[in-house]
């Protein structure tokens, strides 16, 4: 019987897909109601935001920082790109995390947690370009590590672990691969391919184990109690192209037992590959169960009271809600897998990604639709067991300008989930601010869903493609952002300038207080390796200084107390002027300082 109702519905959807797409969506007016709402639509010049934003960066390989719900950007922290207003892929100090590669996509930044809510202390986000995790301190809101995730491709849903603590995370791959990917062997085989589910120690940033699985893994999650993660898979048919990958009806959400896979480590159950701890999750091992659920899911989203998981499927028009409690009966084979699912309803035309309210409300995006659809959980639960007919969980639609991919509410990852700010993360803007040409922005729509009903509040033109993004309660994060570093936490910090010379290396440490740095000229000789170690010794919050080296592709930033270095070959002979970048003094122009490069005598 589902075979023929989901096999109808995909049909009907896909053509949906198309149209919309070539259509390039509605034209929908918004209503925006005369509504009590318990929060504000407004920041006041002056007044500070509720929210700190985390907005992942798509190709930008960034994390941006706004403010909810002024929706104001306050910074861009590069992660896996090159950016001059810190120095990022610049100085000596990130070239050593970025090894080289500079292009990046990060997809979905979440926090650290403890016991069910954020501690404060670090960011995550991935990179699906280059199969790579990068953690940011929030103290500094900067990025500290960067690794790479071996056997994984298109390395896309990252979540840490919720309970008790961030010691895990895990990252899924998107798209399968040979294991291992050499190039030897059948590489046109698409069905000999795997998918690997990593779980990564947050602390460490090091790979414990990799559970290898017959499909691809998109979307991660984890639970409230410390057991699960979760992972949507649309892809079992190992299908290398998109007729291939719709094959089957049903595909699967995934569910991995954490205390399974810690007792596989510790039997030795495992292989090792490339020195990767290589565990064994085809379905009906002990380690991973595999809930079928409507074909081609993307989003999986943990309900802030720990009991449920929503997944959605991109061509069903319903979304699938699993109970978590049953799933320990499921591993232990006193259920089927499908037992573990509670309701089914229906919502709308392409839901993607659910949120929370934290009042037993779901939220999720309808991409085809262009809607947000808050829904009721229990009612969906209740419905499915009664099997009513003509009755629906769904409370209230708000149309969105237009296409939306994911969708997060304040807190919502949390078990604070507070139900008072939505974010619709719109695709296509089409024609809701200026034009300025092919590409472009996205639109990031501010919702409030303090009300039964959900007022539309804020455009907001988002540069391409945020995909995903967290809102974070002030007060976890504001009292733990400083104003500086410890000067001595980097190792090269100088409070004298001094130039060292061995053989044709020079390093040349110098101070930056403005409106000055601690030497006014250096002299190379044309091919020396020279390092300049800055330190900037402002104590004054907000007085950054830059050191921009004229003709050498050299300029970065350095904040109160910190301290960046650079090594070049000075292969340009001449006078070449280190100036300072960033407006510090009212003598700022005159920051700046000669580098002499002697020319080599003429053989
Ligand atoms: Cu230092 Cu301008």
């Amino acid at each position: 019987m589902f075979r023929n109702r989901w096999a109808i519905r995909t049909a009907l959807l896909i053509g949906a897909i198309a149209g919309v797409l070539a259509a390039g969506g509605g034209v929908f007016t918004a209503s925006v109601e005369a509504q009590k709402t318990t929060t504000r639509h407004e920041v006041r010049p002056g007044e500070l935001d509720d929210y700190y934003g985390f907005w992942s960066g798509g190709q930008s390989g960034e994390i941006r920082v706004l403010g909810v719900p002024s929706m104001r950007l306050f910074k861009r922290i590069p992660v896996f790109n090159i950016d001059c207003g810190s120095g990022w892929g610049i100085t000596n100090e990130s070239k050593a995390l970025l090894k080289g590669t500079f292009v990046g996509d990060t997809h979905h930044t979440h926090g650290s947690y403890k016991n069910g809510t954020y501690d404060g202390k670090y960011l995550f986000v991935n990179d699906k370009a280059n199969n790579r995790l990068a953690r940011i301190r929030i103290d500094l809101l900067e990025t500290d590590a960067i690794i790479s995730i071996p056997h994984c491709q298109g390395t896309h849903g990252t979540f840490p672990q919720r309970f008790p603590q961030t010691d895990w995370l895990v990252m899924n791959s998107e798209f399968q691969v040979p294991l291992t990917n050499d190039g030897t062997g059948d590489m046109r085989n698409a069905k000999a391919y795997s998918g690997v589910h990593t779980i990564i120690d947050a602390q460490k940033m090091e790979v414990v184990c990799q559970i290898v699985v017959p499909t691809n893994l998109d979307l991660a999650a984890t639970d409230y109690k410390g057991l699960y993660s979760f992972a949507t898979s649309y892809n079992p048919e190992n299908g290398a192209t998109v007729s291939e990958m719709l094959a089957n009806d049903r595909d699967y959400l995934v569910v991995f037992n954490w205390e399974a896979i810690r007792a596989a480590l510790k039997g030795g159950t495992y292989k090792v590959v490339n020195g990767v701890k290589m565990l064994d999750g085809k379905p009906g091992s002990s380690l991973a169960l595999y809930i079928p659920v409507p074909k081609n899911p993307h989003g999986v989203n943990i309900s802030p009271d720990g009991k449920y998981a929503v997944c959605s499927g991109k061509v069903s028009p319903t979304a699938t809600v699993v109970e978590i409690d049953r799933i320990a009966d499921a591993f232990a084979g006193k259920i089927k897998p499908m037992d573990c699912i509670v309701a089914e309803p229906e919502i709308g035309l392409g839901p993607l990604h659910t949120t929370y309210d934290g009042r037993g409300n779901a939220y999720t995006s309808l991409f085809i639709d262009s809607q947000i659809v808050k829904w009721n959980i229990q009612k969906a639960i209740d419905i499915y067991k009664s099997q009513k007919k003509g009755e629906t969980a769904v409370v209230d639609r708000l149309d969105i300008h237009y296409q939306v991919g994911h969708t997060m509410a304040s807190m919502a990852e949390t078990k604070e989930a507070d139900g008072k700010y939505l974010i619709s993360l719109n695709k296509i803007s089409k024609d809701r601010f200026l034009n300025v040409g092919p590409i472009k922005p996205e639109n990031d729509q501010l919702v409030d869903i303090s009300g039964e009903k959900m007022v539309l509040v804020e455009d907001e033109p988002a540069y391409i493609e945020p995909h995903d993004c967290i809102m974070v309660r002030r007060d976890i994060i504001e009292p733990l952002v400083k104003h500086r570093p410890r000067m001595d936490e980097h190792p090269l910090a100088t409070t004298k300038s001094s130039v060292e010379r061995k053989g044709n290396k020079v390093t040349v440490r110098l101070t930056a207080s403005a409106p000055v740095y601690g030497m006014q000229e250096v002299t190379v000789n044309q091919g020396d390796e020279v390092t300049f170690i800055v330190t900037n010794t402002d104590e004054i919050p907000d007085l950054s200084h830059g050191f921009c080296v004229s003709n050498y592709n050299v300029n970065f930033v350095v904040g109160p107390y910190q301290t960046k270095s650079v090594t070049f070959v000075a292969n340009k002979p001449g006078v070449h002027w280190i100036y300072c970048t960033n407006f510090c003094h009212a003598l700022h122009l005159e920051m700046r300082m000669r580098f002499m490069v002697k020319a080599r005598a003429k053989a």
